[in-house]
Parts: structure tokens; C-alpha cells; sequence
């Protein structure tokens, strides 16, 4: 297991950390940019109140629900829908790291949970439509859903200038890391994006 990473089972059974679940929600399109760059995905995202990107969740306390339940009810805050995430959704569970890593005033450890689920376009529309309305967090904890944009422009901006923007957490690693085993991109149309996000940031 890489680094930081536990079992659902051995996370579940650290009572005194916090948990938190948050999920990937994407879908198939089969719509073009200017009528001729294929969108191909449509894979989901937030503002956050606190400028960074992140995947829709929260922080949910499993005496008192499922890390599930938890997620479903974090996603009707803010997205102002019920979209039921189901075990079979569930990716991994790792350690938040912690700035300083040792630092003795800090709170109890944090354990991310990720899921990733694919719904229909449509759910895709309809969960904009609400998280813009009548989402109860809209405009507070989070400022907006953004699509991500999968694909490369001629000027090479795109995917590139997406992941060169700043994400909580290891919400970058988390979207790439599903990009690749989704296969909702290449290998190598991935390590182009990653090389010339890296020159943007210089
Ligand atoms: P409150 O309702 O204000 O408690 O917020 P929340 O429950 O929605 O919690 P939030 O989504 O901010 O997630 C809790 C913590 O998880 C954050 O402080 C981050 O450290 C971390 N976090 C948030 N979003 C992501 C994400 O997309 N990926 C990862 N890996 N961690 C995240
Ligand atoms: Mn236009
Ligand atoms: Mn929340
Ligand atoms: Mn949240
Ligand atoms: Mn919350
Ligand atoms: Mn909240």
C-alpha cells in the first residue's frame, strides 16, 4: 500500500481521528468544444470558500452514521441533491499528512476517504443546476461546481491550466490518479499536461 494509505477496515477502527469523504462524480458526454473537440468526460469539482479546488464531502463521524451516509448527506449540503454513494463506490482511505508532522498542539489525526462514481450526464446537469439555487452551503462553503477540462487546446492550455491551480489537500493527486485508472485520459496526454502545468507555475 503506498504511503499514508490504510484499509477501509483499520480506518474505521482509529475512533479517535477525524473522518472525512469526498467523491469524484463524473459522466460520459458525448457534446464537443466548438463543435469539434471531443469533451469526452465530464468529471465534477469545487471552489471551495477558501479558493482551492476540491471534491464535493465533508467531514462525517462514523459513531453517529457510515462513512456512506455521511458522504450522501455532505453531498445534499452542498450540491443541493441526493446523490447516494454506495460502498462499491469507495476508492481508498488515507492519512491527511500534517503540517508539521509532529506537532503536538494539532488536532487528531485526519482520515480522507475517496469514492469516485459515475452517473449520467444528465444527474451531471441537474446537480449544477441545484448546487447553483438551492444547495444550503451555495455561496458560503462552496463558491461553485467546475468541470474539469480534459482535453488540450492548441495553445496547450486546458488540462494543463487546470492542474496548475491550487487544491486542498491531495485532492490533485486524488483527480489524477482516477483520470489514469479510468482511463478518462492517456498516460501520455497526462504526463504533457503535468509537464506543462509545472512550466505555468515556475
Ligand atoms: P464543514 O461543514 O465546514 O465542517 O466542512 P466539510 O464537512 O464540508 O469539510 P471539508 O469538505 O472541508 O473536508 C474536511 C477536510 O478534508 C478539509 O479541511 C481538508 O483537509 C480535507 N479535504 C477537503 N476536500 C478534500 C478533497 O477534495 N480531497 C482531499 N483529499 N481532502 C479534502
Ligand atoms: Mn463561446
Ligand atoms: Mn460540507
Ligand atoms: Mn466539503
Ligand atoms: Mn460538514
Ligand atoms: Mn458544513
Amino acid at each position: 500500500m503506498a504511503s499514508g494509505q490504510l484499509s477501509r477496515d483499520k480506518a474505521l477502527e482509529c475512533s479517535s481521528s477525524r473522518h472525512a469523504c469526498h467523491v469524484m462524480l463524473y459522466s460520459d458526454t458525448a457534446s464537443q468544444l466548438f463543435g469539434r473537440t471531443p469533451i469526452k468526460h465530464i468529471v465534477l469539482m469545487q471552489m471551495r470558500f477558501d479558493g482551492l479546488l476540491g471534491f464535493p464531502g465533508g467531514l462525517v463521524d462514523p459513531s453517529e452514521e457510515t462513512l456512506e451516509e455521511g458522504l450522501t448527506r455532505e453531498l445534499l449540503e452542498e450540491l443541493g441533491v441526493a446523490v447516494p454513494v454506495s460502498v462499491e463506490d469507495y476508492v481508498e482511505s488515507r492519512f491527511a499528512p500534517s503540517h508539521p508532522p509532529t506537532s503536538s498542539s494539532s488536532s487528531s489525526p485526519l482520515i480522507l476517504h475517496f469514492y469516485v462514481k459515475k452517473i449520467e450526464e444528465e444527474q451531471i446537469r441537474e446537480i449544477e443546476k441545484a448546487a447553483a439555487s438551492t444547495a444550503a452551503d451555495h455561496g458560503l462553503e462552496v463558491l461553485g461546481m467546475v468541470r474539469v477540462p480534459l482535453y488540450s487546446t492548441k495553445s496547450h492550455a486546458g488540462f494543463s491550466c487546470f492542474l496548475s491551480h491550487s487544491f486542498i489537500g491531495n485532492a490533485r493527486s486524488q483527480l489524477v490518479d482516477s483520470l489514469l485508472r479510468l482511463h478518462l485520459v492517456s498516460p501520455g496526454e497526462l504526463r504533457r499536461a503535468l509537464r506543462s502545468s509545472q512550466r505555468m507555475n515556475a
